[in-house]
């Protein structure tokens, strides 16, 4: 399935399937669940939705709060984010960075991989160290995350039309060639 398609679907079932957690006290993996549909029940997304599992919680609160002001660019994640409090957002955030992160199998190109390996190692690994693993504070894992995924991300951070809010992130992602967001992407999706 196309990004968009499947994120049409799961607009439907939102919208047939309205929320109800604004009940008194929601618990932390019932305010998850309403991801579910998207993000998996435990954010174990399916392809090409962004796995969330066991990202660091300032990086899923810092996220949702910069989707629900707009200040993030979004297909779905501004609409559905105006729907939390701060409060619901650091409860959710604390539940799926509490999750254990699991890589998926997933196909990549080896002489694609391996042109990636050599542009992180000399340029992304001091902050997503590990070849990728690392995560923690602001800095989200990105070894292992969906490759279609990945590759629209990076173009968000690379077009200057977006305007991403991280401003380290969109200089150092405008430095490089189209094709080497493709080849940086396949490298990550070959780590697990
Ligand atoms: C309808 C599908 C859908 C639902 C439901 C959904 N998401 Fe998302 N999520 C997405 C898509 C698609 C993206 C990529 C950004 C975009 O285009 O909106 C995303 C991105 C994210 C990201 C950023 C991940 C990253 O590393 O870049 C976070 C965090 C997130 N979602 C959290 C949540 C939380 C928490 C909920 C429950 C309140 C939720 N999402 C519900 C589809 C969904
Ligand atoms: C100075 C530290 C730093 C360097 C160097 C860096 N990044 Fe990042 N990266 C970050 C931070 C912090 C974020 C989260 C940004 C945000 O909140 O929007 C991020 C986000 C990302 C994301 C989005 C992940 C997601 O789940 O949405 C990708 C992909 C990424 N970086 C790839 C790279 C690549 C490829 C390079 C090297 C060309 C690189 N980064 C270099 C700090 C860095």
């Amino acid at each position: 399935m196309k990004l968009h398609q499947s994120v049409v679907l799961a607009v439907l079932v939102i919208v047939l399937f309205p929320l109800t957690a604004a009940s008194q006290q929601p618990t932390h993996s019932m305010l998850g669940n309403t991801c579910a549909g998207c993000h998996g029940t435990r954010g174990q997304s399916a392809d090409p939705m962004p796995i969330i599992a066991g990202q660091p919680e300032e990086y899923l609160t810092r996220t949702m709060k910069s989707y629900r002001s707009g200040q993030r660019p979004s297909t779905i994640m501004g609409r559905l984010a105006r729907g939390y409090s701060d409060d619901e957002i650091d409860a959710m955030a604390s539940f799926f960075a509490s999750q254990n992160w699991m890589s998926p199998k997933q196909e990549f190109d080896a002489a694609l991989a391996a042109v990636g390996r050599k542009i992180h190692y000399e340029q992304c690994e001091t902050c997503h160290a590990n070849g990728g693993r690392h995560a923690s504070g602001g800095t989200p894992r990105i070894a292992g995350q969906w490759r279609k995924y990945l590759e629209v991300i990076m173009q968000e951070y690379w077009r200057v039309d977006r305007k991403m809010p991280h401003l380290f992130m969109s200089v150092i992602m405008s430095r490089l060639h189209s094709n080497d967001l493709k080849a940086l992407a396949h490298f990550y999706a070959s780590q697990r």
